[in-house]
């Protein structure tokens, strides 16, 4: 994505922002794992969307006065020490290239309080704007009463000016980033582009016997051999019974024959997610049962699909879903009424997906284009060690819908066919 998309997302931001005030977003470091050792760094989502950068200990500052607005950003020091031990460091001048902050706008981290002490919280002829009363930060909260991350990152600035009313800059970016332009579709699309690659690659070499675990690595390999990052969460691969845990991520079970194996998976292209799930038995042939529990939930993919349209909202989307199975669990006779189908199908069937897998924004807003969700009817049938899940990654559209996954094999024959090269 060119630096254009970012000075855009960042005005955009901008003019919602309150004056006087200004905004912090932190880019974050790797989190410890043991002893000397941390986990991979993952560039928070936010100080992405209205950067480009992905690099650790950067921190973004947006000051917005009634007659002045700008961007400042303070980078890590490169030295000859970090270059020899961590890698080359990003210049002023990279970064400046990416988000297209101007390069006398980036400063380094030890400027950081100084520069705040004296141009933007002070009253001195030299400050940008008058007295900020507002400061924003990223106030999400991992878990309820959990103190969001940034209030420690800026707690000295907090602690030295209590005057100062914090606002979620979430309310703001929220709704932006709920909305996709087109370039950040088409990373989109390249990310379920790879997903496609590894599913193929994983049902190409898919026989009774090969352990969940196996399949889980050569997905990793294959999207990653093709240029992808690697994958968007933690891949689901759950065979049999497995699969009526919907959130199972040990992948360590030997498949069996007659097992369905169902896949939740997807790549990453850049930092965006691709979430897809298909189910395929092991040994390239559905059973009748099989068939009959599969051919339901395609059909509730399918339709749930077809419905979506601006204005709609995803409550009402999934009390379709939900209906259509119902139906369909009735005709079975798995149920006796259509109040029971919680005890086959436990989840909502989407979510918002983007620079995170479950993508942030307001479920009470309606549908609108350039808006990407997923469609995840699922049955989870554990008595018969059968779980079925069939998801794709879907964009509304001015006038209905476009599946972006259409191309990811879901058909029964198109599976069977595609398996068949294994015998
Ligand atoms: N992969 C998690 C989900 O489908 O929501
Ligand atoms: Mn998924
Ligand atoms: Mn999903």
């Amino acid at each position: 994505m060119n630096s254009e998309s970012f000075t855009n997302n960042r005005k955009a931001f901008i003019a919602k922002m309150e004056t006087p005030s200004f905004a912090l977003l932190f880019s974050g470091v790797a989190p410890h794992k043991s002893n000397d050792q941390l986990y991979p760094f993952v560039t928070d989502r936010n100080f992405y969307y209205l950067t480009g950068l992905m690099r650790e200990n950067f921190t973004l500052l947006l000051v917005k006065g009634a007659k002045y607005e700008s961007e400042f950003l303070f980078i890590e020091e490169p030295s000859d020490f970090a270059t020899k031990w961590l890698g080359k460091r990003m210049s002023q001048a990279e970064a400046a290239a990416i988000s297209g902050i101007k390069v006398e706008n980036i400063r380094l981290n030890q400027e950081l309080n100084g520069f705040m002490h004296a141009a933007v919280l002070s009253d001195s002829r030299k400050a940008l704007i008058e007295m900020p009363k507002i400061l924003y930060l990223d106030l999400y909260r991992a878990k309820p009463y959990q103190k969001p991350k940034s209030l420690q990152q800026a707690n000295e600035l907090i602690t030295a000016y209590p005057e100062l009313a914090l606002k979620n800059l979430n309310d703001i970016l929220y709704d932006l980033r709920t909305i996709k332009s087109e370039s950040e579709i088409k990373m989109i699309e390249q990310a379920i582009a790879y997903t496609n690659i590894g599913i193929e690659a994983l049902m190409a070499n898919a026989k009774p016997g090969v352990n969940e675990r196996h399949f889980d690595a050569l997905f990793d390999f294959t999207i990653r051999l093709h240029g992808s990052e690697g994958t968007a969460f933690n891949t689901i691969v759950a065979s049999g019974k497995n699969a009526t845990v919907l959130h199972y991520e040990e992948n360590n079970k030997d498949t069996v024959d007659n097992d369905l194996v169902l896949l939740d998976l997807g790549a990453l292209s850049g930092p965006y997610a691709a979430d897809i799930s298909r189910t395929f038995p092991v040994n390239g042939k559905f059973t009748a049962r099989q068939r009959e529990i599969y051919s339901l939930v395609l059909d509730v993919n399918k339709k749930t699909i077809k419905k979506i349209k601006p204005g709609l909202t995803v409550a009402e989307l999934n009390k379709f879903a939900s209906d259509e199975l119902a139906k369909g669990l009735l005709k079975l006779g798995l149920i006796k009424d259509a109040s029971e189908v919680g005890k086959y199908y436990y989840h909502m069937v989407s979510h918002y997906l983007g620079l995170d897998v479950h993508d942030v924004g307001s479920y009470q807003r309606p549908l609108a284009p350039g808006m990407v969700i997923t469609v995840e009817p699922g049955l989870y049938i554990e008595e018969e060690g059968i779980g079925v899940r069939i998801e794709d990654d879907v964009l509304v559209t001015e006038n209905g819908q476009r599946n972006l996954s259409e191309a990811i094999v879901k058909e029964i024959d198109a599976i069977e066919e595609l398996m068949a090269v294994n015998d």
